[in-house]
């Protein structure tokens, strides 16, 4: 299996993980004759699908959730906010489900490098965005043997952190194209309202309402909405902070597409010991793969080749399932392990072959 951008999709591919709109699907896993759905696939804001090919085949692509699992907390996830938003009672027994079952299994996951390039429509995105951020999250505080109350409050914070975005204008949170600064001042303000939004309920953690409230905090003060700093957010706001800002930025939104996982990766280490709690930032990024496998990669001497495999103690060396020569012939594939390779590195990921640099984004909201 690999991942492909919409624009390289070719007759021989066939659809490995299926694609879903507002819940309904798209494009059932099996399907070929892909080719003619491009254009209803970019209408939708989906930029990227899961294909199986011969060049591919016999790569996985480990996730830390079952697929099953993600969907079905995703589509929980939307019922229960939509519902919330028409009779202002949330159902959080449903959603308390979905937050013990993805922490059960993340708990039951053995230790891998994972990529989790959930593939989101952009009517969607807060949903994919919830319930990725959540795993995240979670990943990252199974690293601080937390007890499973305690994931609990993290897991139902952290599906809950962006309810705020409900009572944003629609037309101003898509909108393709950058923000004015007067827009931006607007979209902030969805912290304050999911604080506000979740106080309505009683029966939740005061700590799951500080985590909408405070997801965009810094810990050296530049976040708001208060510029908190320090001591004054606890681990729980430093580990959603973290899991948020990666998720954003290994997703396409409307304003941009996505980023390759290395490039978000070096985003959070550069700035970790300032904006982010530098520990945490560690456990996180051991726990990812740095080129996922079934991702298209330029290899020093000019070859492409699919990554088909990590190397957990050296996660800039996979093995590549080498597909191309240097000078773009299709050749018969063959696999190397760039850690005895050592003469051979990645020196191009995925996403800036297909379309060079990724554009810098806006403090992700
Ligand atoms: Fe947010
Ligand atoms: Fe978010």
């Amino acid at each position: 299996m690999r991942l492909v951008s919409i624009d390289m999709l070719k007759p021989d591919m066939k659809i490995a993980r299926a694609v879903y709109n507002q819940g309904a699907l798209v494009l059932p896993a099996g399907r070929t004759d892909v080719a003619r759905y491009i254009s209803n696939l970019r209408n939708m804001g989906i930029e990227y699908v899961y294909v199986e090919d011969n060049k591919s085949e016999g790569i996985e692509i480990p996730d830390a959730i079952a697929e099953k699992t993600r969907t079905s907390c995703k589509q929980i996830l939307q019922n229960t906010i939509e519902q919330f938003s028409i009779s202002d009672k949330l159902e959080t027994k449903a959603l308390e489900d979905c937050v013990t079952s993805v922490i059960t299994e993340i708990l039951n996951t053995p230790d891998i490098q994972v990529s989790l390039n959930d593939i989101a429509s952009a009517d969607e995105y807060t949903y994919t965005h919830s319930v990725s951020t959540m795993v995240y999250a979670l990943m990252i505080a199974r690293k601080l043997n937390y007890s499973e109350p305690k994931l609990a409050v993290l897991g139902m914070g952290t599906l809950l952190h962006d309810i705020g975005k409900m009572l944003i204008d629609r037309e101003v949170m898509f909108k393709e194209g950058e923000l004015t600064q007067k827009e931006y001042e607007y979209v902030k303000m969805h912290s304050l309202y999911g604080y506000q939004t979740l106080r309505r309920i009683a029966s939740l953690p005061e700590q799951v309402r500080l985590i909408a409230y405070m997801h965009h905090e810094r810990i050296d003060g530049s976040g708001y909405p208060q510029g908190l700093s320090g001591d004054e957010l606890n681990q729980l706001i430093r580990i959603v902070s973290i899991a948020d800002v990666y998720d954003a930025l290994t997703t396409d939104r409307c304003y941009r597409k996505k980023w390759p996982a290395n490039k978000a990766m070096d985003f959070l280490v550069e700035r970790s010991g300032k904006e982010f709690d530098p520990v945490l930032v560690g456990l996180f990024t051991q726990q990812l793969a740095v080129y996922p496998n079934g991702s298209l990669v330029r290899l020093s001497n000019q070859y492409m080749g699919i990554v088909s495999k990590q190397n957990k103690s050296m996660p800039l060396r996979p093995f590549v399932r080498v597909i191309q020569d240097a000078k773009g012939n299709d050749i018969v594939p063959y696999e190397i392990d760039l850690m005895k390779e050592l003469c051979v590195t990645i020196t191009e990921s995925e996403l800036e072959i297909s379309r060079n640099k990724p554009a810098i984004s806006p403090d992700e909201l």
